[in-house]
Order: structure tokens, then sequence, then C-alpha cells
């Protein structure tokens, strides 16, 4: 098992990467814990629970199973009322654990629920989509939708553990292992050219699943994003490199009403857009823009999006909250490994980068 400590916000949380460590769990939990905590789980997911809840048991924790229907439209205020008042009902207690065991979605509604639930109860993050390991699960933030957008609502909270188990990947459904891999690639870009590389040189093994390759993969982005955090937490400056694809990724995904393009995909296409603006302005190379984007394709990842209106990602990209004064601010490469933020780039670069990306 790898370690990996974040400091942030005055606490410390420890991040443990493996493959099939389960049973070394009561080992890994903090100290102190009430003997009775919650699980969170969505309809998916709940198979994955049993064991868990098991060996919390021999470690003398009753833990409660909590189900949530899944997908996105359940990261909502009524969802979290719900966690709430079952919390309140069950007796949880100032040291009672909730554990989060699913992807993005049940993390940010549990992670919320953990972080109000009498002021903040321990919380242990147990990812089990690439997206949540790589990504959600790290950081501290939580949230929840609003019918007027996503992720309105959320604080700043850090778990006391996130466990991430790359076994747990076995039943994902392949469309969000590879969406995930987006992020994975992303991570590469913007930090480390040494991931990038030996994604490049692994991917095979990467998609299917091999442990020791997917541990590497996942050990070395949670400690880019840690390290990410530790120096931001709170989303001033330099945490925006996150953000590299999601500009155009997460309008796309709004045209799309979340519903035709997955995140992953939204990002990898997002990063084609980003790689080309940046050749473009001279920033980058044509060979950085076509390594980066043969290896989304090897990935599995669409690195275009036919038939896009281009009026109305325009029209999206400036409703993103992350938009001042109307202009969004791009993380452009400059080469594997490197990026600048806050580029505000000109409106015909953009418009000629949504055009290769498929616009109309
Ligand atoms: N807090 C953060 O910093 C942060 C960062 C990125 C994304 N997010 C949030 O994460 C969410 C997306 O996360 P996601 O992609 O994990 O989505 P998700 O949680 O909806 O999971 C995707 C699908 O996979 C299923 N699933 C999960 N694990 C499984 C497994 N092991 N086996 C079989 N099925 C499984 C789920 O039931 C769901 O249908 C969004 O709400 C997004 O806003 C948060
Ligand atoms: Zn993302």
């Amino acid at each position: 098992v790898r370690e990996i400590t974040l400091k942030a916000g005055g606490a410390e949380c420890r991040i443990l990467v493996g493959a099939g460590f389960l049973e070394k769990l009561p080992d890994l939990l903090p100290r102190g814990l009430a003997p009775k905590g919650a699980v969170v789980v969505d309809g998916h997911v709940k198979k994955l629970a049993p064991p868990l809840i098991k060996v919390l048991a021999e470690a003398g924790i009753a833990a409660i199973p909590f189900v949530i229907p899944p997908g996105e439209r359940s990261k909502s205020l009524a969802n979290l009322e719900k966690l709430l008042r079952g919390f309140a009902r069950e007796g949880l207690e100032r040291k009672s654990p909730v554990i989060a065991l699913g992807g993005g979605m049940v993390g940010d509604l549990a992670g919320f629920a953990a972080a109000t639930f009498l002021r903040g109860v321990p919380l242990i993050q147990v990812p089990t989509t690439l997206l949540a390991q790589v990504d959600a699960a790290i950081g501290g933030k939580n949230a929840v939708n609003l019918p007027e957008g996503k992720n309105l609502v959320g604080t700043f909270y850090q778990p006391a553990r996130v466990l991430i188990d790359t076994a747990l990947l076995a039943t994902l459904p392949e469309r969000d292992f590879v969406g995930g891999l987006a992020e994975v690639v992303k991570y590469g870009m913007i930090l480390d050219e040494g991931l990038f590389t030996f994604v490049e040189k692994n991917i095979a093994a990467i998609r299917r699943l091999d442990a020791a390759a997917l541990k590497e993969v996942v050990a070395r982005c949670v400690a880019l994003k840690a390290s990410v955090v530790e120096r931001d937490e709170r989303e001033g400056g330099v945490r925006a490199v996150l953000n590299y694809g999601h500009t155009v990724g997460h309008a796309l995904e709004a045209v799309g009403e979340y519903s035709r393009v997955h995140h992953g995909e939204a990002v990898s296409i997002g990063m084609e857009a980003a790689a080309f603006m940046s050749m473009r302005l001279g920033m980058a190379s044509l060979e950085t823009l076509e390594a980066q984007n043969r290896l989304l394709r090897a990935c599995g990842l669409p690195t275009r999006m036919p038939g896009l209106a281009r009026r109305e990602v325009l029209k999206a990209m400036q409703r993103d909250k992350k938009v001042r004064d109307g202009r969004p601010a791009f993380v452009l490469p400059e080469k594997i490994g490197k990026v600048r933020f806050g580029v505000d780039v000109p409106d015909d670069v953009v418009e000629a980068a949504l055009k290769t990306v498929g616009g109309k």
C-alpha cells in the first residue's frame, strides 16, 4: 500500500493506494471512532458494501448503509437532507465515521453531509470510480447541485482518510473507466511528463486493469493533486491548472445537456481545443498537440465532437462559474508536463479551436 499525506486547512489527510487491501482496513482507520457510523452508497455500488460493513463490524464499528439512487441528479439538497436526518435518527455522534463508498456523486454528497452533520464528523472516502480515485475524492471539496446549476452549494472539508483500492474498479463500466483516463492524461499534461510517458508505454496494461500499472498511475495522480491542493486549497491560484481542458469541456457538457457527452469525454475534447489554442498562440508545438491527442485516442477517448454549434459552446463558456467579466481564463500547455494558467485567448483563436474539434 502506497501512502500519501495531504496537509490542508490545519488537518492531515492520509491517502492510501493499493489493490485489494480491504482486510487491512481496521489498521487504516483513524483512532477513537465511535462504535456506530454510516456507509453511503448508490444503487450500483451497494453490492460492494457488505464486505466493507463486515470488516467494520470486526473492528467494532456498526456501519449503517444509506443507499442513494445512482446518477448525477441524486447530488441534491433533498438527498443531503435525507442523509442528515437519517444520521440523526440513527443517533450518529461527533466521532461517528461517515464512509463514502462510490464515485464522485456519492463522494460529493456524503462529503457535504459529513462536513455539516454536527458541524463535522470524520469522513472516510472510499472511491470506486477512476475519476473519484484520481480526482474527486482528493482535495476536500464537496457539493450538491441546484436546479440552477451544478456544484453551486458545498464546503471545503478534508476527509480523515482516503482509501483507494484499485480492485474496486473491476465492476466499473468501460465508458466510466475510459472517462477517468482523461483526468490521468490531464495530470501528465499539466504537471508530469514522466507520468505521461508511463501512460503512453503502459496503456494496454492500464486498460486491462493490471494491478501494478493501475496502482502506479493512480498513486502518481493522487500525489500530484495532493501537492497542488496543499499549495492552494481554496483555488486562489495554482489549483487552476487542474482545470486544463475543463473550460471548453464544461461548456460541451452543458450544450449536450449532461447526457450526450460524459465528463471525461468532454475534457478530452477540451484538451484538444486548448492545445490547439496554445499552438496557434505560439506557446506549444504541433508535436505536443499530436502526442497529447495520440494518447487520448489510445485511451479510447474522443478528441472531436462533430456537429457542435460553436455559438452555443461560446455562450456556455461565458456562463461558467469560473469566468470573470465574461472572459474565460484558459489553462494552456507549453509542452508536456508544463502549462500556463489565466491565459486570455482572443475570440478568433477560441473559435478556430472549436472548429478543429468539430464545431460548425
Ligand atoms: N469534489 C471534487 O473535487 C470533484 C472533482 C471532480 C468531480 N467531482 C464530481 O464527481 C461526480 C462524477 O463522479 P463519477 O464519474 O465517479 O460519477 P458517479 O459517482 O456518478 O459514478 C459513475 C457511475 O458509475 C457507477 N459506479 C461507481 N463505482 C462503480 C463500481 N466500482 N462498479 C460499478 N459501477 C460503479 C455509479 O453508480 C454511476 O452510475 C460529479 O458529480 C462531479 O461534480 C467532484
Ligand atoms: Zn474533471
